[in-house]
This record gives C-alpha cells, sequence and structure tokens, in this order.
C-alpha cells in the first residue's frame, strides 16, 4: 500500500511517500519569501504552492524510488487552513488523482498533527490526552479511539504559535515568532520578568494569550534599553509565560482523564524549553513528542494518516470540497 501525501494549508509546501505505515520520503518546501511581511501573506502563498507542488512531489517520488503508477491513493489536506492554499493542493491532488484513476483522501490537517505521534512510536495506544500547539490552534483533546475525540479546552483568543509570532513581532525578531524567540530566549533570564499566566483559575482547561500579548506590547512601550533588561530576558520571561500556562493545562487534562498517556503536537512541540519543562513533571505518564521534523507543517503526517484512512475506508468520501474552518470533532 503506497500514498502519496500533500500538504498545503499555509505557507508550507509538502509531500510525503507513505508505504505500509513507514515514511519513505519527506519533502518540506517552507516559503520564507513572507517573512519580510512578518505574516504569511495568503495569495502569494497560494501562487508558490502552484509554482512547486510538481517539483516537490517529484522530489518525494524519486527520494523513495517511487513510481507514479505504483501509487494505491493520494491524501491531501482539505482544512482547516487557508482557502486559496488549501484549493491549490487539493485541486492538484484530485487531477492527479483522476490521472492515475486512484482514490483521493481528504485529510483533516489537526487530526494529521495528532497522528504524527504514531510516526514517533508506533506502538502508541488509545486512549490519550493531546496538548495540540500550532499557529491557529491551541487545544486539549481526549483522543479516546480513532475518531472519537472530546474537546477539553480551547483557547478563548490567541493560539500558543500565534503569541509566539504576535510577540516576536513586538520584539523585532522576524517571522515564524517560535522558533525566533527560542533562539533569542537562550541568551536570556525566563525570571526576569513576570508576565501574566491567564485563566488559571482553578479547573479551568481553557487558554487565553492576549492578555500576554498585551502586557508585552506595553511594557515596550515604557522599555528603555539603556536601562531596563535585555531584549534576551524579555523573549525569555515571554516564552516561560507562555509554557507556563501550556505545561499547567495539560497537566490538568490529565488529572481530569485520569490519562497514563500524553501526546503533544504541532508546530509549538518543536520548543526545547516546552519539552524540557514537561520532563518529569507527571510521573508515571507517558509523554510523547513527534520528531521535530514532523512537528511543524510536513506531509508525512498527512501520507501516514491518509494510510490508515484508506485502510478503514468506511469513512473516505467519494467526493469533497476544501473545509477551510472545519473543526476536528
Ligand atoms: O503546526 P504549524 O507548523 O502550523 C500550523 O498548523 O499553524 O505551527 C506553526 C506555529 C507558528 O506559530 C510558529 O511560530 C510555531 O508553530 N513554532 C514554534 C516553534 N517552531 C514553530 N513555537 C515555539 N517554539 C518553536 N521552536
Ligand atoms: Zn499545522
Amino acid at each position: 500500500m503506497i500514498i502519496l501525501g500533500i500538504e498545503t494549508s499555509c505557507d508550507e509546501t509538502a509531500a510525503s511517500i507513505c508505504k505500509d505505515r513507514k515514511i519513505l520520503s519527506s519533502i518540506v518546501s517552507s516559503q520564507i519569501i513572507h517573512s519580510k511581511f512578518g505574516g504569511v501573506v495568503p495569495e502569494i502563498a497560494s501562487r508558490e504552492h502552484e509554482r512547486l507542488l510538481n517539483i516537490i512531489v517529484e522530489e518525494a517520488l524519486i527520494k523513495s524510488s517511487t513510481k507514479l503508477e505504483s501509487l494505491n491513493a493520494i491524501s491531501v489536506t482539505n482544512g482547516p487552513g487557508l482557502a486559496g492554499t488549501l484549493l491549490t493542493g487539493v485541486s492538484f491532488a484530485k487531477g492527479l488523482g483522476m490521472g492515475l484513476d486512484i482514490p483521493v483522501i481528504p485529510i483533516n490537517h489537526l487530526e494529521a498533527h495528532i497522528f504524527a505521534n504514531f510516526l514517533a512510536d508506533p506502538m502508541l495506544k488509545f486512549p490519550f490526552v493531546c496538548l495540540l500547539v500550532s499557529g491557529g490552534h491551541t487545544q486539549l483533546w481526549w483522543i479516546k479511539d480513532m475518531n472519537k475525540y472530546i474537546l477539553l479546552g480551547d483557547t478563548r483568543d490567541d493560539a500558543a504559535g500565534e503569541a509566539f509570532d504576535k510577540g516576536a513581532r513586538i520584539l523585532g525578531l522576524g517571522y515564524p515568532g517560535g522558533p525566533a524567540i527560542e533562539r533569542k530566549s537562550k541568551l536570556g533570564n525566563p525570571n526576569s520578568i513576570k508576565f501574566p499566566r491567564g485563566l488559571m483559575t482553578k479547573g479551568s482547561l481553557e487558554f487565553s494569550f492576549s492578555g500576554l500579548k498585551t502586557s508585552l506590547l506595553y511594557y515596550m512601550d515604557s522599555y528603555d534599553k539603556t536601562q531596563g533588561p535585555s531584549i534576551a530576558d524579555i523573549a525569555a520571561s515571554y516564552q516561560q509565560a507562555i509554557i507556563d500556562t501550556l505545561v499547567e493545562k495539560m497537566i490538568r487534562a490529565i488529572n481530569h482523564t485520569d490519562a497514563k498517556t500524553c501526546v503533544i503536537a504541532g508546530g509549538v512541540a518543536a520548543n526545547m524549553i516546552l519539552r524540557k519543562n514537561i520532563e518529569g513533571r507527571i510521573p508515571d505518564v507517558k509523554i510523547l513528542f513527534p520528531d521535530l521534523k514532523y512537528c511543524t507543517d510536513n506531509a508525512a503526517m498527512v501520507s501516514f494518516l491518509g494510510q490508515i484512512k484508506f485502510n478503514d475506508n468506511k469513512n473516505i468520501p467519494i467526493e469533497f470540497g476544501i473545509q477551510p474552518n472545519i473543526k476536528l470533532s
């Protein structure tokens, strides 16, 4: 069983070949063109996907020594994401699928992020808690079984990745903000400024990051670099405020469900301080992170989930379109 996975939900053009649940190739092209705008420009992203898709798919086939004719199916992200970029990927996948006369499977990007953890540990078993932390989502899930997902907590405003991106913009550190803040923080003291931790009220599994961002904005309004702490200290303190919230809510969700396993998913899972802060905090609970290369957007998670959906073919729709605002439920 060989599946080609395609991912174009935002600014990464990606293709991957998965054979019998093993990733044979995973090619990702990150569109650095957006960094000069301080964020993703949807129109440019769609055009870039269109320009790159053929090249990236061909590279994924060559790297895995796979012939186009040996593909059994194509899986493609159809939401959530930017409408124009999703449309580029889905149209490409449908055209190729029609030409090869093979099925095309729609994939929920969030579900794919969660399933990237099965690539880290093929023995991972349901049920488990998932902290899903990406650029657009910050959620806690109780993943009971395949297709049985219960939302435990969501953000009321910004996502954690968004908080990193907006914070980096305020600090002049560039885009994407997560890696930029993490890099800068290495030189700073995370305890130098006490930024607020949102929604810490007892029992709450919800998140809020907009107050933290506003607090950074006010702090920088009156910041005097000749006297105040360094930008590295501010970045490290800001990062620590985000991470403290994520870790605390994750522990609450584990206690709430009595889970024995918890996985982290999405771009923010690449943050090493998050990983260090979780380590050893919850004895007797297995904590899993995807490989670094499968935390941020990639097509390996799409081809892998495509294979699972294909085997479980009762859930494959014959016809489908893009669903930019689709939720995981
Ligand atoms: O999952 P992802 O690649 O795309 C979405 O589905 O949104 O996540 C992107 C987000 C961005 O907000 C980026 O700043 C954040 O993940 N991110 C990080 C790190 N690497 C990426 N945040 C914190 N630390 C990182 N090392
Ligand atoms: Zn993503």
